[in-house]
């Protein structure tokens, strides 16, 4: 399952996302914004995060302007590790190294047909599960427990 969320600057690019996953046979839950809706992304990151946090969906897509608020706001729940990426080298890469489970991008940055191969590459790509990656990403939970009630 694939939770998908944007703000009001992001809903085309969102739509094409969704009508991608459907596509490819996704099952997805779309938190919106639809249009005409004004969304504040933060709202519509936390439905996203949460939905990832408690294992309701495996992996979360949020769209902004940029992508970078919501970003910021989906990495301050527990458990979230949100990429930004604009290239598919890195949506490739921090699946393999970082094993993130949200990605973000922006609306205002990032092409429809770029947008999508970005999708793709993150939604395809494994977890390399390689000793070094474990060990990083349980030194982000050790900071979480530091800092997180
Ligand atoms: C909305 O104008 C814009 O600030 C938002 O979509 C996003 O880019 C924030 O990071």
């Amino acid at each position: 399952m694939i939770a998908i969320g944007c703000d009001h600057a992001a809903v085309k690019l969102k739509d094409a996302v969704v009508d991608f996953l459907k596509s490819k046979g996704y099952d997805y839950v779309d938190f919106g914004a639809v249009e005409g809706e004004a969304a504040d992304y933060p709202d519509k990151a936390i439905l996203v995060a949460e939905a990832v946090s408690q294992g309701k969906a495996d992996k979360g897509i949020l769209i902004c302007g940029t992508g970078i608020g919501m970003c910021i706001a989906a990495n301050k729940v527990k458990g979230i590790r949100c990429a930004l990426c604009s290239d598919t080298f890195s949506a490739h890469a921090t699946r393999e190294h970082n094993d993130a489970n949200v990605l973000t991008f922006g609306e205002r940055v990032v092409g429809v047909g770029l947008a999508l191969d970005i999708v793709d590459t993150f939604l395809s790509t494994e977890f390399s599960g390689a000793e070094r990656h474990v060990r990083r990403i349980a030194k982000i939970s050790a900071i979480e427990d530091k800092y997180f009630k």
